[in-house]
C-alpha cells in the first residue's frame, strides 16, 4: 500500500482463528464477513485448528506437524482475530486445545505480545458473551494484548448473505467500527511479527 506521502505501508497480516470445527460453522461465516469488511486494510489468513491433536505434554517434543504449522502461522501474524462460538458458557474445547498448544513448550509461546480481537456469534440472546469473557481472560493470562470493546452477535439465519455480507444495517455498521478499530490496532504492530520470528 502506498500512502499519499509516497511511503510504502507495511502489509498488515492477520491470522483469523475460528473456535469451531463444524463444517457449516456460523462463526466461520461471520469471520468471512468481517474479513470482507476489512478489505484493503488487512491481509487475512484463516488458521486451522481442527487438525490439532488433543494436547498432551508427553507429545511436545517433537511437536506434531500440525501444531508446528499452527504455531508458525500464529507467530507470523501481526495480529489475531478470534471468532468463537460459546459451548456450555465457555470457549469450545477445540479452541482451548489450540491455545494450549500455542503456549507450549514452556518458553516458546506464540501468544506473548500478540494483539488480539475477540468476537463471536450464537443463536442465543447474549451472543457468546460468556465465552468471549473467558477467552479474554485466557489470552490475557498468556500475555496477548486483547483489544478493548465488545461485540456479542446474536445469530439469525439471514445475518450473513451468500456473498458474505452482513445484511442488517445496524449490525453491519457496528461490526465495521469493530473491524476498523482492530485494523488500526493491527497496523500499529505491522512488521513486528517478522522481527519477532527472526
Ligand atoms: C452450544 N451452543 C451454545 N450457545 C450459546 O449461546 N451458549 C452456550 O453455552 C452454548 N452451549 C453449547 C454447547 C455445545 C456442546 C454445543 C454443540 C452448542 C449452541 C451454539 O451456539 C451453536 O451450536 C452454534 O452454531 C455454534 O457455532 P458454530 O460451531 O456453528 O460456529
Amino acid at each position: 500500500m502506498i500512502t499519499e506521502m509516497g511511503y510504502r505501508m507495511p502489509e498488515v497480516n492477520v491470522a483469523v482463528v475460528v473456535g469451531s470445527n463444524r463444517l457449516q460453522s456460523i462463526n466461520r461465516r461471520l469471520a468471512q464477513a468481517l474479513v470482507k469488511l476489512a478489505d484493503g486494510k488487512i491481509t487475512a489468513k484463516l488458521v486451522r485448528i481442527d487438525d490439532l491433536p488433543m494436547y498432551n505434554q508427553d507429545a511436545e517434543r517433537p511437536l506434531p506437524a500440525s501444531v508446528a504449522r499452527f504455531k508458525a502461522e500464529i507467530g507470523a501474524a501481526d495480529a489475531l482475530l478470534f471468532v468463537t462460538p460459546e459451548h456450555s458458557r465457555s470457549i469450545p474445547a477445540v479452541l482451548k486445545n489450540a491455545i494450549d498448544w500455542g503456549a507450549r513448550p514452556h518458553g516458546q509461546s506464540v501468544w506473548i505480545g500478540k494483539p488480539a480481537a475477540i468476537t463471536g456469534t450464537s443463536p442465543g440472546a447474549i451472543g457468546t458473551a460468556v465465552a468471549q469473557q473467558h477467552l479474554r481472560q485466557v489470552l490475557g493470562s498468556l500475555g496477548a494484548v486483547v483489544m478493548g470493546g465488545e461485540a456479542y452477535i446474536t445469530f439469525r439465519p439471514d445475518l450473513v448473505d451468500a456473498g458474505g455480507n452482513i445484511t442488517d444495517d445496524g449490525t453491519r455498521q457496528f461490526l465495521q467500527a469493530f473491524v476498523d478499530q482492530f485494523a488500526a490496532l493491527a497496523a500499529r504492530f505491522a512488521g513486528s511479527a517478522t522481527a519477532r520470528a527472526a
